[in-house]
């Protein structure tokens, strides 16, 4: 047994009588192997055989930055007690140490892991709770009330609805938080981003060899999700076929992997969520009458947050702690007047639009305040077609808009930019000539952009 065999050993014996489970790595390799296989603490030499202490350290922060690493060295260097705890060492111990103090502050190391996890699975109980729903307005008192219900419920279908943006997800995710399926798996899927075919095996999987491809069994969403929730996301985007195996399944509870024969009967519920206006597409044909039916009977829809300006505010203070925090930046609040702002605005990408303007508006702002100028680029496309990408399509504000009154501004407004020269002014807006002068006739725009020389 050579000098650091001895050491491990004394330590390991002293980690033992202390009631801890320890186990041993000679070198670097080793070491990341028994990381990476789990553990809760580590004690790491500064030098081993292949590998430099440091660069250890790095790489297990890389994989678990909540595991405390703790470093053994056999020389007292301050710069190297600096790099370690710079790199993030739970502590630092030169040797010849005592070991009853590497024992102690490895009992230490240990408690500080647990409770970092601790937090941790708070955090993200919390992420997805439906106290992670903000807002207290009056619709989303009652979404938050019916969704604890559905939750609790033996529901095994529930539909949400809503605009892009309004926290159908969060919505779906805390239904499964707050429902005694929490601690079984969460599957997710949004049905417009593959293909039927592949859409069909996700969920349904498939048996070995059920078509080229297919080298070997897929469990499927449905299977892997037993005793949660899977969460189909976008389903008005799903094509009649599958709409009919999904039908199947929701009356009949039991399906079959693509190509195969055997009856499966999960235990899950099902969660759905689209934008669209379903009742519409089974108007149009687009969507099974049966299917909406059977998917509307616990329903819930989230209003725009247009219609709900009074969260606006409660969001807005949230989300501006949360990415201050997150970003390590000074912002603390927003000015009465910015707030004005932000509740008068019609929010069409409603409260991922919200926070997305926070998260700039904080990242890029050099004060502690956030003020209206700081929220300047806000609706910049809804209102601007010429702004941003030639490409982009003009968005149609929620609240509509005057299509002639805006057509007489915008052809004023490129009369203005190119003063007045009506061949520039018409490349502009898409159009020839003719088209523009068919439009300064009808508006009376001819003295717009004064210098009327130009080709008029
Ligand atoms: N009431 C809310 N409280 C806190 N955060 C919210 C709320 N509503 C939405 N959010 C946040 O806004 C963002 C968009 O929400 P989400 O992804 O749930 O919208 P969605 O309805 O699923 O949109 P899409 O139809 O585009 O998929 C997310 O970051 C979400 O956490
Ligand atoms: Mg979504």
């Amino acid at each position: 047994m050579d000098d650091e065999d001895l050491i491990r050993w004394s330590l390991r014996e002293a980690l033992e009588a202390a009631g801890l489970r320890a186990v041993c790595a000679g070198t670097g390799k080793e070491a990341i192997e028994c990381f990476e296989r789990g553990v809760d603490a580590v004690l790491l030499d500064y030098r081993l055989p292949d590998a430099d202490g440091l660069a250890l350290l790095r790489r297990m922060r890389d994989i678990d930055p909540d595991v405390p690493v703790t470093l053994l060295t056999a020389f007292s260097s301050v710069e190297r007690a600096v790099d370690a705890m710079r790199l993030g060492a739970f502590d630092f111990i030169a040797k010849p140490f005592d070991i009853d103090h590497v024992v102690a502050l490895t009992a230490k190391a240990l408690e500080t892991t647990s409770l970092r996890r601790e937090v941790k699975a708070m955090r993200a109980r919390e992420a997805s709770s439906l106290d992670a729903i903000i807002g207290d307005s009056a619709p989303i008192a009652e979404l938050k009330r019916v969704l604890a219900k559905f939750a609790r419920s033996s529901a095994s279908t529930i539909l949400i609805t809503g605009e892009s943006g309004t926290g159908k997800d969060l919505a779906a995710r805390a239904v499964h938080a707050a429902s005694p399926r929490a601690d079984a798996p969460f599957q997710n899927i949004t049905c417009s981003a593959l293909p039927d075919n592949l859409l069909e095996s996700e969920l349904f999987g498939h048996e070995r060899g059920a078509f080229t491809g297919a080298h070997a069994l897929k469990r499927g969403l449905l299977e892997l999700a037993d005793h949660g929730t899977v969460f189909l996301d976008e389903i008005g985007e799903m094509t009649p076929p599958l709409q009919a195996k999904l039908l199947r399944f929701l009356e009949e509870r039991t399906f079959r992997r693509v190509g195969g024969t055997t009856e499966l009967h999960p235990d899950v519920r099902v969660v759905a969520a689209t934008h669209r206006d379903l009742a519409e597409m089974v108007h149009e044909g687009s969507f099974r009458e049966d299917l909406f039916y059977r998917l509307s009977v616990l329903h819930v829809h989230i209003p725009p947050l247009r219609e709900r300006t009074g969260d606006v505010t409660l969001l807005a203070r949230s989300f501006v702690g949360h990415f201050a925090r997150d970003l390590g930046a000074a912002v603390t609040a927003i000015s009465p007047d910015a707030m004005r702002e932000l509740v008068a605005y019609a929010w069409p990408g409603n409260v991922r639009e919200l926070r997305n303007a926070i998260e700039r508006a904080v990242l890029l702002a050099e004060h502690d305040t956030l003020e209206p100028e700081d929220f300047a680029h806000l609706g910049a496309m809804a209102s601007s077609p010429v702004a941003g990408h030639g490409t982009a399509p003009f968005a149609l504000p929620p609240e509509g808009l005057s299509l002639v009154g805006l057509e007489e501004d915008l052809v004023r407004q490129a009369l203005e930019r190119t003063h007045g020269n009506r061949t520039r002014a018409a490349r502009l807006l898409g159009m020839n000539r003719d088209q523009i002068r068919y439009r300064i006739e009808k508006f009376g725009l001819h003295e717009v952009g004064k210098p009327l020389d130009a080709d008029a």
